[in-house]
């Protein structure tokens, strides 16, 4: 599978606490805090303002879903009409459009268009009605990824998931080619290939995870998550699951303490969307304690903030060590695994 070279380095290096194994931990040292569409809570989705916000606040992953223009290039758009989210007036499909279309239009959030709880709005102290968000292609979020690395060691995973057009294999596979392609453009010098533990693939679609899962696509056996909604029919299903892919993405509505070991017990991990504020999601009688507390592998939110302050509540960074540390004065020259341990102690 996959994830498993990535799993045996992480047993190598320790970090991974008990792999395989029916528990009510994670499989993993600490949950990814991953941040559903950028820091979608404060700024609108899927914008690189909304990426670079989530970054500061602490996300490990950022999250772009993507959809293709009629000209074959990849957009980070949860929605495939563009109503909703961009500055598009009536119904339009981004597909029908050309890269070019697409980006003449701005980018707005759902909870200014339509009013959706949990996303941004205007006035909220982060931007106003007058400003202006650009649409962000995947390009844009890889070359982020990849600068903040350039940059300072900072190691930012992505998470795109292929969106997909009901009954067009043929247009969803192609995106997926596509995606995989660009993750391995030459530019990013293997920044994207899977040694970083940077990436994770995504789709609800069985047909795309498969593709996904075939080495002969995916060359650099990069993990790849499928995304099932209701956690109790993935628990249920767990072994098959297993044979396409290497972790579930699953909602937090249906979520129990037992469909996340039966997934774990699998060898799958477990990443949970979408979480918003407690009080949001208090309808569902889940909050981030309850949700961690399943011992969940990430959490997509769309409150990175949030979401950090209660990994690092219920997964405390060993204080000691990193003092110590500091006062060899070795942080600086340990690349990006101290520079991800000091961003997350923060
Ligand atoms: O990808 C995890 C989660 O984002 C799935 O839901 O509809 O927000 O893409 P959606
Ligand atoms: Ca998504």
């Amino acid at each position: 599978m996959k994830f498993a070279p990535i799993l045996a380095s992480l047993i190598a290096a320790g970090t991974l606490i008990a792999p395989l194994a029916a528990q009510a931990g994670p499989l993993v040292e600490r949950p990814l805090v991953i941040a559903h569409r950028g820091a979608s809570a404060y700024l609108p989705e899927s914008t690189m303002a909304s990426y670079r916000l989530a970054v500061g606040m602490g996300a490990d992953f950022i999250e772009p879903d993507l959809f293709m223009t009629a000209d074959g290039q990849l957009v980070a758009r949860h929605d495939r009409n563009l109503r909703n989210t961009t500055s598009a007036t009536s119904n339009t499909n981004i597909d029908s459009l050309t890269l070019a279309q697409v980006l003449a239009l701005q980018a707005t959030s759902r909870g200014d268009e339509v009013g959706t709880a949990g996303y941004s709005k205007a006035g909220n102290g982060y931007y106003s009605s007058s400003d202006r968000f650009d649409i962000a292609t995947f390009g844009d979020v890889l070359d982020y990824a990849y600068s903040l690395y350039k940059a300072d060691g900072t190691i930012i995973g992505v998470y795109p998931e292929i969106k997909t057009i009901s009954g067009n294999d043929s247009y969803n596979l192609a995106m997926a080619a596509a995606m995989l392609a660009q993750l391995r453009d030459p530019k990013y010098q293997g920044f994207f290939n899977g040694q970083h533990n940077n990436v994770f693939l995504q789709s609800f679609d069985a047909t795309v995870v498969r593709y996904l899962n075939d080495g002969a696509n995916n060359l650099n056996d990069l993990p790849v998550a499928y995304l099932i909604t209701d956690c109790q029919t993935a628990g249920a299903n767990a072994a098959t699951i297993k044979t396409i892919a290497d972790g579930v993405g699953t909602s937090i509505a249906n979520m129990n303490q037992a469909c996340v070991d039966q997934l774990h017990a699998a060898g799958l991990l477990v990443h949970a969307y979408t979480l918003t504020t407690d009080a949001l999601m208090g309808a569902s009688g889940k909050s981030y304690a309850t949700i961690l507390g399943y011992g969940v592998d990430g959490i997509f939110s769309n409150n990175p903030d949030l979401a950090r302050a209660a990994v690092n509540a219920a997964y405390p960074v060993s204080e000691p060590a990193t003092v110590a540390l500091l006062g060899l004065g070795l942080l600086g020259v340990m690349g990006t695994g101290a520079a991800r341990r000091r961003r997350q102690a923060a």
